[in-house]
């Protein structure tokens, strides 16, 4: 991906890609204006490819692609829950669960830092927040593995065939999933807890209810992105802290570096490589005029890189300042869940280090990676730890 990026990036910061048939964005600032610039970059390129009916259903209420002023009329319903204040009040309990499952480990001196950490711990806590079943969470694995995993996906390839693609094997994923939404859904209605499901059902905006149809995507897109983009944060800072050990010295001397160390791994392992915007009307961009109803392609991976802004930029650093990285976006779309993930990813790592005075990734077993156009993320970390 590094590679394929720099050879993009040589074509120019914005330029026309015909074989992906896209703009593609590899600067910073251009990034950024194509991220605040909403009402020119809509998130909405649903029209990419025909969807499948299940797909249609999963996107009412999967705000990340709907825009103003639908958008705010349904992240506003959901921020509450994800304010800095009421997130800090989760950290005993995350750090409750983290101890549970590293006391589960046990003495051993292996373990997969990927199935027995960085997937249960975000995933039990977006399932208790939303009122599912933690214990349904192998399902939940597979469906994010079938949506996340494109092993096959061609970087030249133009963007509506990769989108045609991924609609038709995504589809019975969606479908499984909304049923099981729509179950929930209507159980929190007939026995409403006090779960972010039941308050959505009792919600209303304008004096309207939300009806299940828009409930099944905003969950979904909960559920999902809750816990896949923590996971990959937790596996790929483990991962970067290896091969930089005397930063894992540095952090393990004093813990309150450990912020920017998860930061900087971030920035140069982002997990969403790039996100898709479509214009709604011409617009000028890094001295390109780009033509109303284009896709954009934004990719953050390389907007992280950007030597403009990161002064060697592939050089892992921690002590940066300021590190603008936009690896949880920018602009109205920007990650709701953002101060959870740090959260969830400072408590598990601090302990993690605590619990083992010596951590190395196994020599003898494979690190295995997502297809990293799709997700720069982790599927095995094997660990030696004492
Ligand atoms: C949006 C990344 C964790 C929920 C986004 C976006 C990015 C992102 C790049 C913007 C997408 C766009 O503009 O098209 C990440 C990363 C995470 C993370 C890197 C972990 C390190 C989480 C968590 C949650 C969450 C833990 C939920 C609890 C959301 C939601 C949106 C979003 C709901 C849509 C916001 C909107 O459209 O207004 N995330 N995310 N994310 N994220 Fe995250």
């Amino acid at each position: 991906l590094l590679a394929w990026m720099d050879r993009l990036r040589q074509r120019g910061t914005v330029h026309h890609d015909a074989s992906q048939q896209c703009w593609q964005v590899l600067g910073h600032p251009e990034a950024s204006t194509v991220l605040a610039e909403h009402t020119i970059f809509s998130s909405d390129v649903g029209d990419l490819a025909p969807r499948s009916a299940e797909i249609e259903l999963f996107q009412r209420g999967n705000f990340l692609r709907i825009d103003p002023p639908e958008h705010r009329r349904l992240r506003g319903l959901a921020s509450r829950a994800f304010t800095p204040r009421t997130v800090t009040g989760l950290a005993p309990h995350i750090a409750d669960i983290t101890s549970e499952l590293l006391d589960a480990i046990g003495d051993r001196g292996r373990i997969d830092l990927i199935d027995e950490l960085a997937y249960p711990l975000p995933v039990i806590v977006i399932a208790e927040l939303l009122g599912l079943p933690a214990g349904d969470r192998p399902m939940f694995r597979r469906w994010a593995d079938l949506m996340f995993d494109r092993a096959a996906t061609n970087p030249d390839e133009p963007l509506t065939r990769l989108a045609e693609a991924n609609i038709r094997a995504v589809t019975p994923v969606v479908r499984d999933m909304n049923a099981y939404l729509l179950e929930h859904i209507r159980r929190a209605r007939s026995h409403p807890g006090d779960d972010l499901t039941a308050r959505l059902v009792q919600a209303e905006i304008d004096g309207q209810r939300l009806v299940d149809e828009e409930i099944v995507g905003f969950v979904g897109l909960l559920l999902l992105a809750g816990h896949i983009t923590t996971t990959a944060t937790l596996g790929n800072t483990v991962l970067t802290l290896d091969q930089h050990p005397w930063a894992a010295a540095e952090v393990r001397a004093d813990a309150d570096l450990l912020p920017a160390v998860i930061e900087e791994s971030l920035r140069l392992r982002t997990p969403f490589p790039r996100l898709l915007r479509r214009t709604s009307r011409a617009a000028e961009l890094g001295g390109s005029d780009i033509p109303a109803g284009s896709m954009v392609a934004v990719w953050l991976a390389a907007a992280n890189r950007d030597e403009r802004v990161f002064p060697d930029p592939d050089r892992f650093d921690p002590h940066r300042s300021p590190n603008p990285h936009l690896a949880f976006g920018h602009g109205i779309h920007f990650c709701l869940g953002a101060p959870l993930a740090r959260l969830e990813a400072r408590i598990a790592l601090g302990l993690l280090l605590t619990r083992y005075r010596d951590i190395q990734v196994a020599t003898d077993a494979p690190v295995e990676q997502r297809d990293p156009w799709t997700m720069v993320s982790l599927n095995k970390l094997p660990l030696d730890v004492r």
